[in-house]
C-alpha cells in the first residue's frame, strides 16, 4: 500500500519550496515595514467562530468547512481563512485596549473543500494583514497599499486591483431592497431567484451570458452609498492616489465572506485562468460584534501565495531565493573528514552557509555533489594537505583552485564571498 498527498493538496519541494519562503517573506514585507506585529493562532477554533464570523448563509461556510468533532465533544474546524480568527484572539485578550489600530500580520495554511483544479486547493497558504480599532480611509488605503507593494516587489506586473464600496447598515439594506425589486422584474431560473432572495449581489457577479445580458441597468452600491460612506470612499481614493496606487472601479465585485462593508478590493492577475483572484480583503465592521466583541472596526486582506506562485510562473519571473549553500566540503579519506565536519561548523558559526559529502563516496562523487550544491566553492580536504596545513579551496565556477592555510580558510572564504 502507498500513499499520496491527499486530493487538494500538494507538497512544496525544493528547489520550489525556497521560492515558496522568498514569496511569503517578501508578502509580508510591507506590512512589517509598516509597524504590523506577527500574530499566530490556532489552525482549528470552535466552528462557531466561522459559523457566525463568516457567515452561514456563504459557500465557505455551508459547503467548504473542515468540521469535526473532537474526543471530548467539541465541534471544531480547520480555519477556512484567518480574520475570524485573528478578530478572536483580538478580543480574548483585550489587544484593543492598546494603542490602536492593533496591526497584525500572519502566514499559514487554510482549509477549504473546494473543488480542486489549477490554483484552488484544499490546503493553501495565505499571508495576511489586519488593522483592527481604526476607521480612518487613510488606514484603508494604507492597507491596499500595502498588498498592492508586495506584489509589485516580488516583480509581478499582470496583476489589477479592483476596488468598492459596499456601504454599510445604514445604506445597505435599502440598497439591496431596490436590487431585489430590479432582479425580480428579470427572467430568472428558480435557482438563481432564489440567490437573490439570499443574497442579491451575488447575482450580478453572474457570469453566465443570459444572466449578464439582463444586468445592464441594474442599480449598484456605489451609486447608493449614505454620505458617510461615500466620504469614506473618497478618502480611501484620495489615499490610494497621493502614492500612486492604480484601481479600478468594480461596482460588481462580490466576495465570498459575509463580513464587508464599505473598502472592499481584490486583486486578480491575468495569467491564472479561472482563478484570477491572488488576494482580497477589505473592511469589516461588523465582525467583532457578531462574535461576542465590543463595536471594534477593521480592516485587512489575505495574499493567497500558491496563487501568486503560479503568477510569478505564469509571467516568467524568478524571485531570488538564494543559494543553498556557499560552500561544500569535500573530504578525502576518513580523517579528513573528521576535520572538514568540524570546519564545516565553524563556517555554519560564522554564519557561511556549508555543508559537505557524507558516507565515503570518493573524489568524483563529492565534487558531483558539490556542483548539484549550488555552493560557489568547495574545500578539497585530504591527508597530504592536512600533513602541509593547508586546504585546496575549488571556485566551482572558474574552476580555479588555490592552496590555502587551514587556520585563514574562514577568514578567506568569508572575504570572497563579500
Ligand atoms: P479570500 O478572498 O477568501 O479572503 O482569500 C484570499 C486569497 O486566498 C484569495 O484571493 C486567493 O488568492 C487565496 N485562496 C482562497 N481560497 C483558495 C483556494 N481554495 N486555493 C488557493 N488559494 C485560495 C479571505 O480569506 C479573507 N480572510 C481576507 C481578509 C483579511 N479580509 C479581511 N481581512
Amino acid at each position: 500500500m502507498s500513499f499520496t498527498a491527499p486530493k487538494g493538496s500538494y507538497d512544496i519541494l525544493p528547489p520550489d519550496s525556497s521560492t515558496f519562503l522568498a514569496v511569503r517573506d517578501a508578502l509580508s514585507r510591507p506590512a512589517r515595514l509598516a509597524g504590523y506585529e506577527y500574530i499566530e493562532t490556532p489552525i482549528f477554533e470552535d466552528t462557531g467562530l466561522f459559523a457566525r464570523g463568516v457567515g452561514e448563509s456563504t459557500e465557505v461556510v455551508s459547503k467548504e468547512m473542515y468540521t469535526f468533532d473532537d474526543k471530548g465533544g467539541r465541534s471544531l474546524t480547520l480555519r477556512p481563512e484567518g480574520t475570524a480568527g485573528v478578530m478572536r484572539a483580538v478580543i480574548e485578550h483585550k489587544l484593543y485596549a492598546g494603542q490602536l489600530p492593533v496591526k497584525l500580520w500572519y502566514a499559514g495554511p487554510n482549509f477549504r473543500y473546494e473543488r480542486p483544479q489549477a490554483g484552488r486547493y484544499r490546503h493553501f497558504t495565505q499571508v495576511g494583514a489586519e488593522a483592527v480599532g481604526v476607521d480612518d480611509p487613510m488606514l484603508d488605503a494604507e492597507v491596499v497599499a500595502l498588498a498592492w507593494d508586495g506584489y509589485r516587489t516580488l516583480g509581478l506586473r499582470g496583476f489589477r486591483l479592483l476596488l468598492t464600496s459596499l456601504g454599510d447598515e445604514t445604506c445597505r439594506p435599502p440598497y439591496r431592497a431596490l436590487l431585489q425589486s430590479f432582479l425580480s422584474n428579470l427572467d430568472l431560473d428558480a435557482d438563481t431567484r432564489r440567490r437573490a432572495e439570499i443574497n442579491p449581489l451575488r447575482v450580478l457577479d453572474d457570469k453566465r451570458p443570459q444572466v449578464r445580458a439582463q444586468l445592464d441597468g441594474a442599480p449598484v452600491m456605489v451609486d447608493h452609498l449614505c454620505s458617510e460612506c461615500a466620504e469614506h470612499y473618497d478618502g480611501v481614493r484620495t489615499g490610494l492616489a497621493a502614492i500612486g496606487v492604480e484601481w479600478e472601479e468594480t461596482p460588481q465585485l462580490v466576495r465570498g465572506l459575509d463580513y464587508y462593508m464599505r473598502t472592499t478590493f481584490e486583486f486578480v492577475h491575468s495569467g491564472l485562468g479561472a482563478q484570477s483572484a491572488i488576494g482580497g480583503g477589505g473592511r469589516y465592521d461588523g465582525l467583532s460584534a457578531a462574535i461576542g466583541g465590543p463595536d471594534l472596526t477593521g480592516i485587512g486582506w489575505a495574499l493567497g501565495v500558491d496563487r501568486t506562485l503560479l503568477a510569478l510562473r505564469a509571467e516568467g519571473v524568478a524571485v531570488p531565493a538564494g543559494p543553498r549553500v556557499q560552500v561544500y566540503g569535500v573530504p578525502l579519506g576518513t580523517t579528513a573528514a573528521a576535520r572538514l565536519f568540524a570546519l564545516t561548523a565553524a563556517l555554519r558559526a560564522a554564519g557561511v552557509p556549508a555543508d559537505m559529502a557524507y558516507g565515503s563516496r570518493g573524489l568524483k562523487g563529492a565534487m558531483k555533489a558539490a556542483d548539484r550544491s549550488g555552493a560557489a566553492y568547495a574545500v578539497v580536504l585530504g591527508d597530504r594537505d592536512i600533513e602541509a596545513g593547508t586546504a585546496q579551496l575549488k571556485d566551482l565556477r572558474s574552476g580555479d583552485q588555490v592552496a590555502v592555510p587551514l587556520d585563514a580558510l574562514i577568514a578567506t572564504i568569508q572575504e570572497k564571498l563579500t
